[in-house]
């Protein structure tokens, strides 16, 4: 335990023990602060501020390192299957291959949803955001769940957890086919995880698919580099509704909406339609980078920074040789990822971005991938989804087993009006 801290307040001392994490990381446990002092803190957007103590999730944002539970990226996406690394974030352990064959099993044998969620689903806009519907089905999965979600009991999180890991893929080929106007397919339990995923969203209607084993792997991959992120926004946000001992489903739900918004994970789609205008212009990225230097434009470079990277993200280079390699296979020749390379070079070498520290992230390269594996722009967030899955429920499953969990219910600061006497209608 490293040595308690000492504020002192308007003269007053008051000391504050500091907690250690295993890669030496340090923090003020400042519990008794505003019993002891009347102050809070104030950080928006928790900048400087740890909500948890979390053993699944390592990210070092100075040094661009990212392991899960200990393992680094680069293994797990070269070595590892996406079920393999879910078990991995659920469990803590990499499953000897008994226990990940009965996981596979257990979750392949759970991919059919009820078919009045097929009926919901088909009830929708066709022309809403895939998100919407996905964030919507969630939680009407759990409508038929009732009695079995107490998130206090250790087995009932076990089954939703892996009825949602198997429903959650059929869910999403469901929703897709919908925008396209085609009729669900069914899963096949004989397939892995993402062959079985690519069948049910590419399948013809009679259920005709020629798998492409290059696809199914760089699929695999993607997936794998998605899969948690220790606290970032969606992952915060499973965790604060997780808090009021909300379910399984309303918890991951409430981080599928939070995933949507263009600054997190909804970047991969905000990157492919930024490249796509470079490409309608006659720019040569100059202009756009000009632009995102005008603070007046409020142009960002999308899928670059990152709040906890200062240097690269691994998982960009991983994708970035990802992309190189899937549409090699595929004998693709996606000029986007020319005008990413360059928009990269660019501003590598740029001091606006050398001096804050932007980096490409994970969101810079995969959206070309995705366009190679055939997945539609508005499709790549729902992807980023079904990769975080396994991190969202592992850390909802470790909220419910803390003894320091508590309601998550931060202060604030007030500057609105004080007390002031209603004025009647007829005197405003
Ligand atoms: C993900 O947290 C996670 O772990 C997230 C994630 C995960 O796996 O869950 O890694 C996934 O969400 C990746 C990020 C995807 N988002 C984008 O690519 C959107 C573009 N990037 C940003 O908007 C921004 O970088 C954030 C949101 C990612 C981080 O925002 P911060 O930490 O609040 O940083 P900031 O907005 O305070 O920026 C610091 C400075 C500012 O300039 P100054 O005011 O200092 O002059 O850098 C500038 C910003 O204007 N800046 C950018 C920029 N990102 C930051 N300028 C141009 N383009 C950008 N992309």
């Amino acid at each position: 335990m490293a040595n308690d801290v000492e504020l002192n307040i308007e003269g007053k001392n008051i000391s504050f023990p500091v907690v250690e994490g295993t890669e030496n990381e340090k923090g003020l446990v400042i519990g008794k602060l505003r019993g002891s002092t009347g102050y809070i803190t104030l950080d928006p957007g928790f900048v400087n501020t740890g909500s948890c103590q979390s053993a699944i999730c390592f990210v070092d944002g100075e040094n661009g390192v990212l392991r899960y539970r200990g393992y680094p990226i680069e293994d797990l996406a070269e070595k590892a299957t996406f079920l393999e690394v879910a078990q991995l974030l659920l469990d803590g352990e990499l499953p000897q291959a008994a226990a990940l064959k009965k996981f596979n099993d257990a979750v392949m044998a759970a991919s059919q949803i009820p078919e009045q969620i097929g009926k919901l689903c088909a009830a929708v806009s066709p022309d809403g955001h895939p998100m919407a519907v996905l964030s919507s089905l969630v939680t009407a999965l759990s409508t038929y769940r009732e009695g079995h979600m107490d998130p206090n009991d250790g087995a009932q999180r076990q089954e939703e957890v892996i009825r949602l890991l198997g429903q959650l893929p059929t869910l999403i080929a469901m929703a897709f086919r919908h925008t396209s106007g085609r009729k669900p397919v069914a899963p096949r339990t004989d397939l892995d995880y993402t062959s079985n995923f690519l069948h049910m969203m590419f399948a013809d209607d009679d259920g005709n698919y020629d798998l492409d084993p290059e696809v199914a792997q760089a699929l695999n991959k993607i997936l794998i580099l998605h899969a948690d992120h220790e606290q970032n926004c969606s992952t915060s946000t499973v965790r604060v509704v997780g808090s009021s001992e909300a379910n399984l489903y309303a918890s991951v739900a409430s981080g599928i909406c939070a995933l949507w918004g263009p600054l997190h994970g909804g970047a991969n789609q905000k990157v492919i339609e930024m490249l796509e205008q470079i490409e309608a212009s006659d720019d040569d990225c100059s202009k756009f980078i000009e632009k995102v230097k005008d603070k007046e434009s409020g142009v960002r470079l999308m899928g670059f920074g990152h709040r906890v990277y200062k240097n690269f993200d691994p998982r960009a280079r991983i994708i970035k040789s990802a992309c190189d390699d899937a549409l090699k296979a595929l004998g693709i020749d996606d000029p986007l990822l020319d005008i990413a390379n360059e928009l990269e070079q660019a501003a590598l070498n740029d001091e606006y971005f050398v001096q804050r520290k932007l980096y490409p992230n994970v969101d810079f390269y995969s959206g070309i991938v995705y366009r190679a594996l055939g997945i539609p722009t508005n499709m790549f967030t729902v992807l980023f989804a079904l990769g975080r899955l396994p991190g969202w429920m592992a850390h909802w499953c470790e909220l419910n087993q803390d003894p320091a969990t508590r309601i998550s219910r931060p202060r604030q600061i007030y500057t609105g009006h004080g007390q002031r006497a209603f004025v009647n209608m007829d005197d405003r």
